[in-house]
């Protein structure tokens, strides 16, 4: 039987479904970047740092969470692989190489700020053909600049 709630797309549902892998890729290495680099990172202001870091990780887990669930409601197959998170990623994956706090937080700051970008875009193309795919993409954005917000506090807060 045919699913009512696919009635409502209007544009290419493949093409939705990729777009939404791309994403899911980049919430999955974005997780794994601050997971990591909540492990990691040392120097001042370490314990607010690793609160943040591991809160924002957990944030992107449910949005990995939340697209994942959406492209099976399409009808669509999840990235299966996490060696294609690398070849689906808008935003790529930047290793906590150095520890200290102020390059690790810059980092993660560059991360969202790629993330803000990308969900702008995908909001624009989703708007008027998946309206479930739209709002769901808002409430991510709305999540994405909290985290910028949340990281430049942080850095503010830091000594010179
Ligand atoms: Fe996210
Ligand atoms: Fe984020």
């Amino acid at each position: 039987m045919e699913r009512k709630g696919r009635e409502l797309i209007k544009g290419d549902v493949k093409q939705i479904i990729e777009m939404l892998n791309k994403a899911l890729s980049d919430e999955w290495l974005a997780y794994y970047q601050y997971w990591i680099g909540s492990k990691v990172v040392a120097g001042q202001m370490r314990g607010q740092v690793v609160a943040e870091l591991t809160e924002h990780a957990g944030d992107e887990l449910r949005h990995a969470g939340m697209i994942t669930d959406r492209i099976l409601q399409l009808g669509g197959t999840p990235v299966l692989k996490p060696e294609d998170w690398y070849k689906l990623t808008n935003c790529g994956y930047d290793a906590p190489e150095d520890p200290a706090v102020k390059p690790v937080v810059k980092q993660n700051i560059k991360g969202e700020q790629c993330a803000i970008t990308v969900y702008k875009k995908l909001s624009e193309s989703l708007k008027d053909k998946d309206s479930i795919s739209f709002y769901m993409v808002m409430e991510i954005l709305k999540d994405e600049i909290e985290h910028e917000d949340d990281l430049m506090n942080l850095l503010d807060d830091m000594q010179e």
